[in-house]
């Protein structure tokens, strides 16, 4: 199969593939793209905005797109992914198209502290916050380990520890990328 050289960080909102994925893009020399804020550019909207106005599923296919663009001109970059995008059949198979899936593995207890009172994410709005990621994380735990070629995880790591196994996991060199 024809696979673009990225680095793909999937997993559950919070497990940090933003910040790890900006660092490790420094480190490699790559270029960061998420396709969140890629999202939210093209469309000019907020993610929250575009969920309150046309719903999750209009949402899901614009990943969708998005994943399948970046597989026409994206190569050589680290790409954080939003924690939803997996979730699709077609999009677990277009990411592996895309490159190096890794998998971000995140226990609860570290996302209930992590996002506690964050107002960015439509998922986790509302009363119950801790009965709503128990259950994401349950039902969403098949469909990252379907998409994910490794799996890193990041409960109680430093971010050097991640990205150090990261790096190892896609044979990449830093002295030598
Ligand atoms: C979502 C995760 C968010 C964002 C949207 C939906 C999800 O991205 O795409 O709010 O379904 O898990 P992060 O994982 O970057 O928070």
């Amino acid at each position: 199969m024809l696979m673009n050289n990225n680095i793909v960080l999937i997993g559950f909102m919070g497990c940090g593939k933003t910040t790890i994925g900006k660092r490790l893009a420094t480190k490699l020399q790559y270029e960061f793209i998420d396709t969140d804020k890629l999202i939210e550019e093209k469309y000019n909207m907020k993610i929250k905005e575009i969920f309150s106005a046309y719903g999750e599923e209009y949402f899901r296919r614009l990943e969708t797109d998005t994943i399948k663009e970046m597989i026409e001109h994206n190569h050589g970059a680290v790409i954080a992914t939003g924690g939803g995008l997996p979730l699709r059949k077609e999009n677990a198979q277009l990411l592996q198209k895309l490159g190096d899936v890794v998998l971000l593995d995140i226990e609860k207890g570290t996302v209930l502290w992590r996002l506690k009172g964050d107002k960015t994410r439509p998922l986790l709005q509302g009363d119950d916050f801790e009965q709503k990621v128990e259950q994401l994380l349950e039902k969403r735990a098949p469909f990252y380990k379907r998409a994910a070629k490794y799996t890193v995880h990041v409960d109680n790591k430093n971010h050097e520890e991640i990205i150090k196994e990261i790096l190892q996991l896609c044979h990449h060199d830093v002295d030598n990328p």
